[in-house]
């Protein structure tokens, strides 16, 4: 598969410009990391980058590629042509910003590509175009649909339909906007590749009405919503990340009549120890906290059992050991759980398939 990255103006000149903002790496640099990140997912990356709105544009007509990855710029905010563009092409089109647009000036949290792109990735660095990629396979790996479970844009789930029983996954990022549901998406495709309907559900989260307790109601109310899926399940197997394993575990115990079983991977179960760390989203955990979130999860009405890599530095594996009820330790880190071709998915398969 051939996929068209498009960088617009002033991408240029990453390296060198504002670098608290955008980093030290070069273009150059960037593009020999996306052919990398390319090449391990099969992905053949064609590169283009102007400063010239036409040019972007004639690029983009031309484009022939299976799908087209786009960091407009600033363009972003503006060009009305540039969207037109993507919007005529077959292919679909992943955005992509270094920086995290919703945190910067206001003018910048407005993208013309809103209702273009297909997904829309940000505030993650310069990983974010790895993780479009990464999006891109998976989005043509096995047909979805995307499902509201409730008012919000937010409250949507990609459904892989066409297997047996149901199992929805919850994503983390310390609820944090920039972190959505891609990060599940490989364990979508892998558990619907072996024959489940899967349901990769979005929340809102802290900046998009989210937080305590509008991210755990969510998922809650997406639980909920699984008899209306139109699929023959009772019960679904929850499996959530992270941050999204405190969702998953505080939700799963709430909906008993939809959540069967609850595997959770890598989560934060203790609110209390996360905000006093030195780790990323102690801030985050000190907001749930604040909003009257549990401190500590204490489920005891649905099975639960958590993964946790001994080696994980953002989630240390306390939180599994804490938790009152099954763990296991696993080897590496915070994101090995979240990688179908590594032997600790195999383990939790596993134990996925034993229920
Ligand atoms: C950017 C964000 C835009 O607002 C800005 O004008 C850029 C880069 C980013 O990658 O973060 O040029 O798209």
């Amino acid at each position: 598969m051939r996929v068209l990255v498009v960088n617009g103006p002033n991408l240029d000149r990453l390296g060198s410009r504002e670098p608290e903002v955008y980093g030290s790496t070069t273009l150059t640099e960037l593009s020999q990391k996306i052919d990398g990140w390319a090449g391990s997912l099969g992905l053949e990356a064609e590169h283009f980058q102007s400063n010239s709105e036409g040019a972007l544009i004639d690029a983009i007509h031309e484009s022939d590629h299976d799908a087209i990855i786009v960091n407009p710029g600033a363009l972003t905010h503006t060009s009305r042509s540039l969207a037109d563009a993507l919007a005529s092409v077959e292919a679909p089109v992943v955005e992509v910003h270094i920086s995290n647009v919703r945190e910067r000036e206001e003018w910048r949290r407005h993208s013309v590509l809103d209702g273009v792109a297909n997904y829309t990735i940000y505030g993650r660095g310069l990983v974010g175009y790895h993780h479009a990629l990464r999006h891109v396979v998976n989005r043509l790996a096995t047909p979805f649909q995307t499902v509201s479970y409730g008012p919000h844009r937010d409250n949507i789930g990609d459904l892989r339909k066409g297997g047996s029983g149901l199992v929805v996954l919850v994503h983390g990022g310390f609820w944090r906007h920039e972190w959505t549901r891609d990060t599940m998406e490989s364990l979508a495709v892998d558990l619907a590749e072996r024959g489940y309907n899967t349901w990769n559900i979005e929340y809102r989260r802290i900046g998009t009405g989210g937080g305590w307790p509008g991210s755990a109601h969510d998922v809650l109310t997406a639980l909920e919503f699984i008899p209306r899926l139109d699929l023959d399940v009772v019960s679904a197997t929850v499996i959530g990340h992270s941050a999204g394993g405190y969702l998953s575990i505080w939700a799963g115990e709430r909906a008993i009549s939809s959540a069967g079983k609850i595997i959770a991977l890598a989560p934060v179960t203790d609110l209390t120890l996360h905000s006093g760390s030195d780790s990323f989203g102690a801030d985050e955990a000190l907001i749930l906290l604040d909003g009257g979130a549990p401190e500590l999860l204490q489920p005891d009405t649905v099975p639960v059992i958590s993964f946790h890599g001994s080696e994980d530095e953002l989630v240390p594996a306390e939180h599994s050991t804490r938790l009152p009820a099954s763990h296991e330790l696993v080897t590496g880190g915070h994101f090995e759980l979240l990688d179908p071709g590594r032997e600790q998915w195999r383990r939790i398969l596993e134990e996925f398939e034993r229920s």
